[in-house]
């Protein structure tokens, strides 16, 4: 059976652009495959955060993850910052990584632009990524687009690590979906959706109430011709709804295209806040039932104790590798 790994940041609620490129696809995988799923809390802190609401993040994400599928008896869903091998194969890898290629990463000088203090962990952070990953033997990593370089660079790290050390590493293959890769904003639809965005109105979270949900695809960005059509370079607004409708409907883009043809963007925008609302208020109750429960600390205690034992192996054949530490 193949191994997948994939970690969400617990930065602040889920964004529907998490869910449907990520999150949703991680329940399918689950059937069929060793899944180990984290909460990646250590690459959270390479930006300030609160530490009450980190926390609470953190427990949040692991509601999430359970509430939209996520089943326990088949993935090992743990919290990074538990495994301490993490960050011990993190270092390693960092050590044989280049700066420049780390600052040639994309998200790095995204995200650098915005701050006024540039932490060091902003620009190594890949390395721990890459730590994530290579820890389970991983064969197939499911994520959105944002992160294709960011696993170039981890095959490169493998690669690297293998031919100097020793062939210890997994090379892992990426998965990104077909539909749903790149969710976009709902006020800017030429960039991404994300939970990070100072203004409210461009994303949704996996947590917005019903009217709120309505509301904020009512106020979506589309243009004036009037016409619900599939065209990402010229209707980048009505092609991002067209996206989540069809995900979230199961109907493919072609159907809704006809099924609104000579119709307004009104009643189009109506019925994807429908389809939205009736994806998410499902997960939305589950996750209300979990938040408190003493299951999620169980579930997660587990976790930690499966994850750390393949993660530990790992992190044993590296320092050999390497020539860390004693001969035992
Ligand atoms: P993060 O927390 O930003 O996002 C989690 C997952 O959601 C996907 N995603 C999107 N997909 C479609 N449309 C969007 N607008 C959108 N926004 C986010 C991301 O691609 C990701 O799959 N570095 C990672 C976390 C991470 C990780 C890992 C992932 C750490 N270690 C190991 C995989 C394997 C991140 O910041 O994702």
């Amino acid at each position: 059976m193949k191994t997948i790994f994939s970690g969400i940041q617990p930065s602040g609620t889920l964004t529907l652009g998490n869910y449907l490129g990520a999150l949703k696809h991680f329940t399918q995988l689950q059937e069929d495959h060793d899944c180990f799923f984290c909460i990646v809390d250590e690459h959270a802190i390479t930006v300030p955060q609160d530490r009450l609401k980190l926390r609470n993040n953190i427990r949040s994400l692991a509601a999430l993850y359970l509430a939209s599928g996520i089943d326990p008896e088949k993935s090992t869903l743990f919290i990074q910052s538990e495994v301490a091998a993490h960050t011990q194969l993190g270092w390693m890898l960092q050590s044989i990584s280049y700066m420049g290629e780390l600052e040639r990463m994309t998200q790095f000088k995204d995200k650098s632009n915005k701050e006024t203090a540039i932490s060091s962990g902003l620009l190594t952070y890949p390395t721990l990524m890459a730590a994530d990953i290579l820890l389970y033997n991983t064969d197939i990593v499911p994520v959105g687009e944002d992160q294709k370089q960011h696993l170039e660079l981890t095959r490169n790290l493998a690669q690297r690590f293998n031919n100097k050390y020793n062939d210890i590493f997994t090379v892992p293959e990426v998965s990104i979906p077909k539909v749903g890769a790149r969710i976009m904003s709902l006020q800017d639809p030429t960039k991404k959706m994300s939970k990070s965005d100072s203004n409210e109105k461009g994303f949704i979270s996996m947590l917005d109430e019903p009217k709120k949900i309505e509301k904020k695809i009512k106020s979506a960005v589309t243009d004036s011709e009037g016409k619900v059509k599939y065209d990402k370079e010229n209707k980048p607004g009505v092609s991002n709804l067209l996206t989540i409708y069809s995900i979230c409907s199961g109907e493919s883009i072609d159907v809704l295209e006809e099924k609104y043809e000579g119709k307004g963007y009104g009643v189009f925008k109506q019925d994807v806040a429908n389809a939205v609302i009736h994806l998410l208020e499902p997960i939305q109750n589950k996750y209300y039932a979990l938040i408190d429960s003493e299951d999620l600390d169980n579930i997660l205690d587990r976790g930690a104790d499966k994850a750390g034992m393949t993660a530990n192996r790992t992190v044993a054949k590296a320092k050999k590798a390497m020539g860390l530490g004693r001969v035992k």
